[in-house]
Parts: C-alpha cells; structure tokens; sequence
C-alpha cells in the first residue's frame, strides 16, 4: 500500500541529524499562516440578505431540530448534522426518506456559514438557499413547501415565532422564512478558538512541536494552495484527483461533481476542497465518504493532488496539526417544539 512504500523511506523526513531539533521560528511560520488563513470570528458573522436576529435565531435552531420538516416526520436537520457529533452523521452516505442511502457524504454545518457556497459541488449560493434542499430531496426529507408551510400554520407557538422573527409582515410563515430562519441559526455554529486560531492570533504555545511541524508542511508542501483562507478549504474547486486520480472506490465513476452544475467538460469530478475545521471529527472522509481513516485521506491527497508520497512522519505531523483546528463548539439548547394540533398533517412514510 501507499503508506507501506512510504514507510520503505523513513530517512527522507529525518535526512539530515536532528531535523526534529529544528526549531520552528514561530514568528516566520506565523506571519506565513496569517497569509494564508484567518482565525474563525469569536461573534456571529453577518449574512447576505438576512439580519441575524435572536428571534430568528431561536425559530431557526427550533426549525434545524423539528423533523416535522420532513414528511415521515423522523428526519430533521440534526439527524445528519448532529450538532452533538462534528455537525455531520458519521456515515459513509447519508440515510434519508424510506431509510434510502444517498449519493453523498453529509459535511459539517459548523463553520459552513463561512464558507465561499454550500455543498460538494458548490450548486447553492448561501445558506439560505442550502436549506431548502434536502427538505425537498427525495432522498433526504422528501417534503413539500406547501406541506411544510401547513405543518407549521397547524401549531399557534409556531405561527407565533414567525410574526417575532419576520415581523410587521403579513404572512411570516412561508418557506423562504423557514429558510432564513435556519441559516440565522446556522451563523451561529461557529467554533473559534482552536489551538490552531490561538497560534495565528500571536500565541506561540497555542501549538506542539509537532502541529507546528504539521502546518509548515501542510503549508509548504502544497495543501494551502486549495485548502486555505478562515476554513481552510470551501472557498474553490478542483478535480479530485488533479495529479492522480484515485481509484474508483473513493472516486465513484457516476458523481462527475460540479459537472452536473456547470455542464462543462472541464468540470468533470471537480469537487470543492474541503474545508477543513474539525475534520478530525467528521469521519468518514470525501465526498464519497469511503476513508474512515484522517491518516489515509491525508497520505491519499498527497498522491492525487500533489504527486508527493508523503512520509508517515509527515502525515503524521499535517494529522496533528488538522486534530489542532478543532474549536470550541457553541452551546446549543435543545429547543422544545411545539405539540402537533389536530391541523396538523400525519406523517407519510
Ligand atoms: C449538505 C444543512 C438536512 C444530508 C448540507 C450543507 C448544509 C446543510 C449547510 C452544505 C454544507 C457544506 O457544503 O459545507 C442542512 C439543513 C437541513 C439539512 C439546514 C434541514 C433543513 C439534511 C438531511 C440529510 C442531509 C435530513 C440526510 C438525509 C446532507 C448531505 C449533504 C448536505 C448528504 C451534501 C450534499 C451534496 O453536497 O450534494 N446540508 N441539511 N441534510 N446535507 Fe444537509
Ligand atoms: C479533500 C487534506 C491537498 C483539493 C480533502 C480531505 C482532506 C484533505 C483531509 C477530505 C476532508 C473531508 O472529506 O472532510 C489535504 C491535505 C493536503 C491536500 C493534507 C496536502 C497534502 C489538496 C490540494 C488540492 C486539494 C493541493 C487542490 C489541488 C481537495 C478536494 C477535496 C479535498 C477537491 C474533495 C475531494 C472529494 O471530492 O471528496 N483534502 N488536501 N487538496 N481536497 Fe485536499
């Protein structure tokens, strides 16, 4: 395997006597850092197009955890992006309507308010225009927006929150609302204050010997030429596999990525590069979701994106520094929804 030759040249990462003694120069590998990244904002960030407000905020984390939005009524946002798990479900494709494996890997909602567009192949501009997505998916939450808009006119307490979130609005509870009541709540899935954002804010300890080792490879042999800026990826896109595509059970030959959204031959399995905030808690990994293990994806995006057989001790040393980006996660109350009313629509399954 890929990781067995590497280890066949373990002299390559310690060549010359004491290559770990090399001090990092914290102030050098610091400035470069703060080229290239930037540390996740400690307040909510605004979004396009929509005030956050604690009211909409509040209907919106009601709205993430209701599966009510989905028709079975046993799906809501939360299943796969729980908020208690790395915001994803740690699946390898994600379960949705009539227990149906979808095409994707479920990605992180934390942090995804900053990134440039949502999802692998970027189709939705923001998150406002995410949501509305996977309520409608067949695959997913298989609903209907007049459906929805029903189920939530059915319960006052509802009806309520939307004149306080939308008000002096003469019918508050429409889809787009839903919408932008969840993306309100999602600004505020934020995980600053990783070791990694503590070291590019001007604290030298933030960060081991190892994690800084880490980021001066991670920066120096290529990863942050695409996986850069506040989220260390979901700003741009590129072919999976921009060197050496890698084989077809990581790389499915039927999801031509970004293809399907720009129809253009160029774009054929171009994918977004992942941000990579928390990635050490959102296994499994790619778009595919078959690479359970942090060490492996990294060895892989080595060989498919740079043509470099990375040594074990410098995977090692980019795994440690990647454990090093997880934040603090905010503390989310679990809401209490409101009970179902005889308007109410039953669930379809
Ligand atoms: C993608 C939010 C429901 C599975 C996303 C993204 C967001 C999000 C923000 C894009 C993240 C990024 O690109 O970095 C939501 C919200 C939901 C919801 C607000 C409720 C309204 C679900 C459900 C499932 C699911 C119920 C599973 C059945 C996925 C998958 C993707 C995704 C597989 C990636 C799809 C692709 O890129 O083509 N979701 N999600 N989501 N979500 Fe959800
Ligand atoms: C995905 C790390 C270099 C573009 C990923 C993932 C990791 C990673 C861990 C999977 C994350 C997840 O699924 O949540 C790295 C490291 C690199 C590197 C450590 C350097 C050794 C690059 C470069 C590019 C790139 C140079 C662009 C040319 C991508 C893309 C994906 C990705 C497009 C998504 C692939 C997919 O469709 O599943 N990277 N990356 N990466 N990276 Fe990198």
């Amino acid at each position: 395997s890929m990781l067995a030759a590497a280890a066949a040249l373990p002299l390559l990462a310690v060549a010359t006597t004491g290559a770990q003694a090399q001090e990092i120069d914290d102030k050098a590998l610091m400035e470069q850092a703060n080229g290239l990244f930037e540390p996740i904002p400690r307040t909510i960030p605004a979004v396009r197009d929509n005030a956050v407000t604690g009211e909409k905020i509040d209907l919106g984390r009601m709205l993430f955890h209701d599966p009510r939005l989905s028709a079975s009524q046993v799906l809501s946002c939360n299943t796969c992006h729980n908020l208690a798990m790395g915001g994803d479900d740690n699946l390898e494709t994600s379960i949705g309507h009539g227990w149906q494996a979808g095409p994707r890997n479920s990605p992180t909602v934390y942090n995804a308010v900053l990134n440039a567009a949502q999802f692998w192949d970027g189709r939705a501009a923001d998150l406002k225009e995410q949501a509305k997505g996977p309520i409608q998916a067949g695959v997913e939450m298989n609903n209907k927006p007049n459906v929805v808009v029903e189920t939530l006119k059915s319960m006052p307490e509802y009806v309520a929150h939307f004149e306080r979130a939308f008000p002096n609005i003469d019918d508050p509870v429409t889809f787009d609302n839903v919408a932008r009541a969840i993306e309100a709540f999602e600004a505020t899935l934020i995980t600053p204050a990783s070791p990694f954002d503590q070291y590019i804010e001007g604290n030298p300890n933030a960060l081991t010997e190892q994690e800084k080792r880490g980021l001066q490879t991670f920066i120096d042999t290529g990863c942050a030429s695409c996986h850069a800026g506040v989220n260390l990826g979901g700003q741009d896109y590129y072919p999976f596999g921009v060197v050496e595509k890698p084989g077809a059970d990581v790389l499915p030959p039927d999801d031509k990525g970004r293809f399907a959204v720009t129809q253009t031959a160029t774009d054929e399995y171009v994918f977004r590069a992942v941000p990579l905030r928390n990635v050490a808690l959102t296994a499994p990994y790619f778009h595919s979701g078959q690479v359970w293990d942090l060490r492996q994806a990294v060895a892989i995006m080595g060989v498919s994106q740079l043509g470099a057989e990375l040594t074990d001790a410098q995977v090692d040393d980019i795994v440690a520094f990647l454990e090093a980006t997880t934040g603090e996660f905010p503390e989310v109350e679990v809401p209490q929804l409101p009970d179902r009313t005889a308007e109410t629509p039953f669930p379809v399954t």
